[in-house]
């Protein structure tokens, strides 16, 4: 069953890998930097490195966001954890790590900040592999209410989904560039809560649909407030984006109907 009764809770703003905008994604510091602008959820990626350690990060490699080449599945724990993961960005952040799932999870608990964690499914890689060793983790560190998992992989949602059969204990989110037209039998197979949507190319009928059966609505990756400002109206609950305190002043009221 969806859980419409939940979404006035929802929040109406999520960093997209942490405040991306203003500090090196996926890191401890972009979190940080998420709380500090008001942003009390982030959207972070997971995946495995070689040695099986979950670490947040997006890329198959580490030659965007690093120091380094290569690709992750090839680094042990060791060898990432060596890295800096912030000199490309600015100058000032030299030095940040690569944050593991365990850090990352320990800081958004201490934080009192709520997680859309995505599972990273890159080309090659296993989604069940992820599911095994970064989902007990997540259930364990935080909240049932203060976790979203998402994923664009179904067969991995599924292999969540088995790690916990009861909706209101683990909260999945269908992640799709554009909605495909089976969306509602992959949710309800899923006991689904929330549907992740490139907002460019979302549709207000979809949106409609989308509430009107209960679900929670949420768009990556808008960072312009005011073309974004219309699909408030569609029913959209949250936005994932790179800087949202950009939004804070064209936010809907909390309390009116969409
Ligand atoms: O979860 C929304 C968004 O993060 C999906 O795309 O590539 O930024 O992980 P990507
Ligand atoms: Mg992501």
């Amino acid at each position: 069953m969806p859980h419409a009764t939940t979404a006035n809770a929802l929040p109406r703003t999520i960093a997209h890998r942490g405040l991306s905008a203003r500090a090196p994604e996926n890191t401890l510091t972009a979190v940080r930097g998420a709380k500090r602008a008001g942003c009390d959820w982030v959207e972070l990626d997971v995946q495995l490195l070689g040695d099986g350690t979950p670490v947040i990060w997006h890329d198959n490699g580490v030659r965007r966001c690093s120091n380094s080449r290569g690709k992750l599945a090839k680094l042990t724990r060791d060898r990432a954890s060596a890295l800096d993961v912030g000199s490309w960005f600015h100058k000032d952040y030299a030095g940040e790590p690569m944050a593991t799932l365990e850090e990352m999870l320990a800081l958004i608990d201490s934080l009192g900040m709520g997680l859309n964690l995505e599972l990273k499914v890159n080309r090659g890689r296993s989604g069940q592999a992820l599911v095994d060793t970064a989902l007990p983790m997540a259930l364990r560190a935080l909240p049932a209410e203060q976790l979203v998992v998402s994923c664009f992989d179904a067969p991995t949602l599924s292999a969540a989904r088995a790690v916990q059969r009861d909706a209101e204990l683990l909260r999945i989110g269908l992640l799709y560039d554009k909605l495909p037209a089976d969306w509602r039998k992959a949710a309800e197979r899923l006991d689904a809560f929330s549907l992740h949507l490139n907002w460019r190319k979302l549709k207000k009928k979809d949106a409609r649909a989308i509430k009107d059966a209960g679900y929670a609505l949420f768009c990556y990756t808008p960072n312009d407030p005011i073309a974004f400002h219309p699909l408030w109206g569609w029913g959209v609950d949250g936005v994932i984006s790179d800087d949202p305190a950009l939004f804070t002043e064209y936010l809907p009221d909390q309390n009116a109907d969409a």
